[in-house]
């Protein structure tokens, strides 16, 4: 049997990027209609995502169905040219559900039911929600399925609820039939010699309720792993109802950024574009909140993908959810827009088109904002809408990277049991940490899952990852021996797969990876504490870094380990332990083996991984730019981004055209506080260099 290829993100874009938003017309009277398309065309929408919470208009009683407005609306768009992402409405249903059927409603896990009256109330492993949410699908499919504005479907909207009612816990323990064959596998693997927690009967086994103390950490673990596989079930079930009525239209769903709840590598196989929601913090404009967590998001996106992705959700200003609220300064959007196009992005979308002016979002900004279209949002909206305009030849290119930063959700979940040595690490903090050093120095990086093919990578960062599989330690094993460079954080590989501690405190394969002869201790630290450390070898502090001046220093986390046959690069000094090893290297086989036991302070990572690279053979995408000044290569194209608050001058490798302006320039390029440049450079002289 062949098996036809399912169609992509290009069937989407056609040749031009995309940009739209959330438009849920369901919350206006149909003269509001005419005023946004006309908007939308004004400011160059091309894809507009309808019907996200339109389950209760669709079905106002159960079985009835109303989508006269729904075709109106699709028709209208269609009249503009501007094309649909239609979505399956199934993220809320109606308050019939949970009235007739309670059995839909999540429970918390004290047992207490999770009402209806807000959104996302639905247990994943409901029949009754399933059933429901199938046939709403299958409808809208065989209603729009042949519609000439439908362009994309997004299944659901940000998946990730939790529930710990009982139909979960049979579901839950069917799923964990599959994966132990038998109770004594389970037994085995949940450490249930433990405090007498031995189970007997399959029937005795439950999603982890609240108990008296702490709870089987992995149980916590599988349920995360269930809960994960158990709402891409509902995900792949409403997918193949869409595939099969319209194989030519591209499937996607919603992800929330760096989001805890579903495994991300898992879920991207099954969907035809991946797509995320991203919310940096524009009171952060270039901190770890701002601009930084939004080329992490991004990267991880474009990875998950496998190449262009799509932005489907931003805010066009504040957002309602923050304990303070804050607008975005001017040409804010229009940056982080271009950073996100720069790293793969083949679409920006908002949530959403038109503010509401009712319920529990209508603080929330949008593209039309109450202040409506003489406001300063939908001036900068319609700017943003020409600038991506002017780079359709971006679109479909791809973004190579040379360096890898290993994630991994089970690692990320066994890592937030209770019990451990520091409350303090959280999973993100180095991961954002590393990632962000390696932002800063322009050196652009992919995600990778620890199984993944890691060859085509000069440089492998691990900035933390407690839970390492055999098959994992096995490939680094093989990517440093066969030549390649891994830097690896501190509490990494001391699990396996049922999260049972290694012997040595650190899996034997990747101690000897690193020349580490064991972990005598880990020696967390409070908030507020700081570690000298003293560099022995090398000098990792690079001549442009400020606050690299002061003398290297580590927060968060020490290790005492003893070397065997590593070099130490620094230790540790004054404290208990004064001289011990902080930071090592070693050679094995063909490749070389980083080991940083803590968390250095943001210039020192840096330059640690800064040296790293070099000695790797990577380079950053441009050298000697101005810090705050991203770079970033597309294709062909250069993508300048000034994330600072002032102005700067930018020395350019060769006279340039910016696309955004039409305007060229020679070696020197101005960028605006906020301001960005996509760039096309000139072939070099006949002759020249
Ligand atoms: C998420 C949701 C949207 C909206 C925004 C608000 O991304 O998908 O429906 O609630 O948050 O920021």
């Amino acid at each position: 049997m062949t098996v036809e290829p399912r169609p992509a993100l290009a069937d989407v874009t056609r040749g031009r990027l995309l940009y739209g938003g959330d438009y849920n017309p369901e919350q206006w009277p149909e003269h509001v209609w005419r005023e946004d398309v006309e908007l939308m065309r004004e400011a160059g929408v091309n894809l507009v995502t309808v019907g996200v919470f339109s389950w209760a208009r669709i079905e106002p009683r159960p079985g009835e169905r109303d989508f006269g407005w729904l075709d109106r609306v699709l028709d209208l768009l269609d009249g503009s040219g501007i094309g649909v992402c239609l979505a399956t409405p199934t993220a809320s249903p109606p308050p019939w559900m949970g009235a007739r059927h309670p059995e839909t409603l999540p429970r918390d896990p004290a047992g207490a039911t999770v009402w209806y009256g807000s959104r996302n109330h639905f247990c994943a492993s409901s029949p009754v929600y399933r059933e429901h949410a199938l046939r709403i699908t299958a409808d809208l499919a065989d209603r729009y399925g042949d519609h000439p504005a439908l362009r994309l479907w997004h299944v659901n909207n940000e998946y990730g609820t939790f529930c710990w009612c009982d139909t979960t816990a049979r579901h839950f323990r069917g799923w964990l039939h599959k994966r132990y064959g038998d109770l004594e596998a389970l037994n085995e693997a949940w450490g249930t010699a433990f405090w007498s927690q031995r189970y007997g009967e399959w029937e005795e086994i439950l999603p982890p309720r609240r108990t008296q103390y702490l709870t089987n950490p992995t149980q916590e673990l599988d349920f995360r792993r269930f809960t994960s596989d158990a709402l891409l079930e509902c995900f792949t079930a409403e997918r193949d109802v869409l595939v099969k009525r319209t194989p030519n239209v591209p499937v996607t769903t919603n992800f929330m950024p760096l989001f805890v709840g579903q495994d991300g590598w898992a879920w991207a196989e099954h969907e035809d574009v991946v797509s995320v929601d991203l919310y940096p913090d524009p009171a952060d404009p270039f901190g770890p909140d701002g601009a930084a967590l939004g080329a992490l998001v991004q990267d991880l996106t474009r990875s998950q993908a496998g190449g262009p992705w799509l932005l489907m959700e931003q805010a066009a200003g504040a957002v309602n959810w923050r304990g303070v609220n804050h607008p975005r300064p001017q040409g804010l959007t229009r940056l982080w827009s271009l950073q996100a196009v720069a790293r793969g992005a083949d679409g920006i979308c908002f949530f959403q088109w038109r503010q509401s002016r009712q319920g529990s979002e209508k603080f929330h900004s949008a593209m039309v904002p109450h202040a409506g279209r003489r406001s300063r949002t939908f001036r900068q909206v319609c700017e943003l809408g020409a600038d991506l305009g002017a780079l359709a030849e971006a679109t479909g290119t791809h973004v190579p990277a040379r360096v890898a930063v290993l994630h991994d959700w089970d690692a990320w979940w066994a890592g937030l049991q209770q019990g451990r040595p520091s409350e303090r690490l959280a999973y993100t903090e180095p991961l954002r940490a590393w990632h962000r050093a390696l932002w800063e120095r322009n050196l652009l990086c992919d995600l990778a899952h620890p199984e993944a093919d890691l060859s085509d990578y000069a440089l492998v960062a691990v900035p933390h990852l407690y839970l390492l599989t055999d098959t994992a330690l096995d490939n680094l094993a093989a990517y440093v021996r066969g030549g390649g460079t891994l830097v690896c954080g501190f509490f990494t590989g001391v699990a396996d797969a049922d999260d049972r501690v290694r012997e040595g405190g650190m899996d034997a394969r990747l101690r000897e990876l690193l020349g580490i002869d064991l972990v005598h201790e880990w020696w967390p630290m409070d908030e507020g504490d700081v570690q000298d450390l003293v560099l022995r070898t090398g000098d990792p502090g690079a001549p442009d870094d400020p606050d690299g001046a002061c003398g290297p220093t580590a927060a968060l986390w020490r290790e005492d380990v003893e070397t065997a046959g590593a070099e130490t690069v620094a230790v540790y000094r004054g404290g208990e332990l004064d001289g011990r090893p902080a930071i090592t290297r070693h050679t094995a086989g063909a490749g070389t083996a980083w080991y940083l036991s803590t968390l250095p302070d943001p210039a020192t990572l840096r330059a640690l991984l800064g040296r790293a690279a070099d000695e790797a053979g990577v380079r950053p995408t441009l050298a000697g730019l101005p810090s705050g000044v991203e770079a970033v290569r597309r294709g062909e194209l250069l993508f300048l981004l000034n994330h600072r608050g002032e102005p700067v001058t930018v020395l350019l490798p060769a006279p340039a055209t910016d696309l955004l302006t039409g305007r060229r320039y020679g070696r020197e390029l101005p960028l605006d506080r906020h301001g960005a440049a996509v760039l096309r450079e000139a072939p070099p002289a006949p002759g020249g260099g």
